[in-house]
């Protein structure tokens, strides 16, 4: 039987969301969007409706606040709770749930507004509380964090008995033909790109300097493209739940003038979280950036080209090595026609979806804190070939660190 859901956040991951969980009316039985400002949900509703007959309701909420977030959730009562509003409201989402008995699924750890730092300690933290309410809280379930996690462990499941070296490759290919975009909400994305990179050896941390490291790979569908090694979320996570990992680094590719304009961006201190006085009051500078640039909603129509994702694992089954690389290739015409998103979006409102479903089906469901790479792979996998993300394995023998920068 389904169960209501209510999606908060009305970006373009929101939009992807509601647009696939109307598709799937035997899983997800009522739908309401809520957001800051709900013009942007009554516009998603309405397409939805147009796209697949589907009524969902809307309504506006603060997610910053508990209190309002309470009074929603008891107005509505729904299943649970699919957040793709922005990290900061991880916390005050997760808190509602608790206070309300409503599940929990979000795409990206918690990040304090002050401080650039993502971890998952904080959310790690309501492990108990989630596990002896009975609730379910499921972490990252977008494409990466999220798909990148359920990779691994399907790769771990069938595949290796060790996972000696993990890499992720994050390749969007897509040109929206502007000086300068964010494929994602901008603050977030220029927080996350502009930090030192890290990644896992020998069972500790290297740090790099950003964008230090850089290699050019041959991303099918797309072409050669510069990747460099970012620290990304789910590294966090996946070292403490793969069998032997001895190194793990994540890569993003960038074109030159994207990387130029941030440059500038740095150079300038727009990219800065630390609110300056001007003229008598406080303004965060990123936050204004974020206000002069393209709203990422919008680049649907314009982006053209694919987006390719995947994992290469380097390991070991029955003793002789072995590599496999796993991957999904995402177009954003196609994704833009479907859902009105381009695939940046896509590749994440799906996943919340897929995660959000295997909650309702109880294939997923157990109270706790959970991580992806935590559950059977397998349901997940088949339904991502299902619901518009379809996926390849692959035999390779591409090693990365000889590859050309
Ligand atoms: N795991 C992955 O692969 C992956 C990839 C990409 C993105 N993400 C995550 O997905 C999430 C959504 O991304 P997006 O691109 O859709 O971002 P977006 O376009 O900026 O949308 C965010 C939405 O959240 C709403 N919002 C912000 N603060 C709010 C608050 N206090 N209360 C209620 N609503 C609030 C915004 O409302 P307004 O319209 O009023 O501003 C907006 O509708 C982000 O957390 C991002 O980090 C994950």
């Amino acid at each position: 039987m389904g169960k209501k859901v209510l999606i908060i956040g009305a970006g373009g991951v929101g939009r992807v969301v509601a647009h696939k969980c109307a598709q799937n009316p035997d899983v997800f039985s009522e739908i309401t969007l809520a957001s800051r400002t709900k013009s942007k949900c009554d516009r998603i509703a309405a397409e939805v409706k147009e796209r697949t007959g589907r009524e969902i309701a809307t309504a506006t909420v603060d997610a910053d606040s508990v209190p309002e977030l309470v009074q929603l959730f008891e107005r509505e009562k729904p299943f649970m709770v699919i957040h793709v509003a922005l990290p900061y409201q991880d916390l005050t989402i997760m808190d509602a749930c608790l206070e309300t008995g409503v599940h929990y699924l979000d795409t990206a750890n918690y990040e304090p507004r002050d401080v650039a730092k993502f971890e998952y300690k904080w959310q790690w933290a309501y492990r108990e509380r989630f596990e002896s309410a009975g609730l379910m809280a499921l972490l990252g379930s977008g494409f990466d964090p999220g798909v990148t996690n359920v990779f691994c462990a399907w790769l771990q499941k069938h595949e290796f008995d060790t996972m000696d070296f993990v890499d992720i490759l994050d390749c969007n290919g897509g040109d929206h033909g502007l000086p300068f975009a964010t494929n994602f909400n901008p603050e977030i994305n220029i927080r996350e790109i502009t930090q030192n990179g890290r990644y896992w050896e020998n069972g500790r941390w290297i740090e790099t300097k950003p964008m230090e490291m850089r290699h050019t790979f041959d991303f099918e569908g797309v072409g050669p493209r510069r990747m460099y090694l970012l620290y990304h979320e789910e590294i966090e996570s996946l070292v403490q739940h793969l069998n032997g990992v001895r190194r793990m680094r994540f890569w993003m590719t960038f074109g030159e003038s994207y990387l130029k304009h941030l440059e500038v961006i740095h150079n300038l201190g727009l990219d800065s979280i630390e609110p300056i006085d001007f003229k008598g009051r406080k303004i965060v500078p990123l936050e204004f950036l974020k206000a002069l640039l393209p709203d990422p909603a919008s680049l649907g129509p314009r982006t053209k080209g694919k987006t390719n994702i995947g994992v290469i694992v380097r390991g070991t089954k029955d003793g002789q090595p072995k590599t496999r690389y796993i991957y999904n290739i995402c177009d954003h015409q196609e994704a833009w026609r479907e859902t009105g998103a381009q695939a940046v979006s896509y590749t994440t409102g799906v996943p919340a979806m897929i995660g959000a479903k295997q909650m309702i089906e109880g294939a997923w469901m157990r109270p706790g804190v959970w991580n992806m790479e935590q559950f059977d792979p397998d349901p997940f996998m088949a339904d991502l070939n299902r619901y518009g993300l379809p996926w390849k394995v692959v035999e390779t023998d591409i090693d990365i660190d000889a590859l050309p920068e």
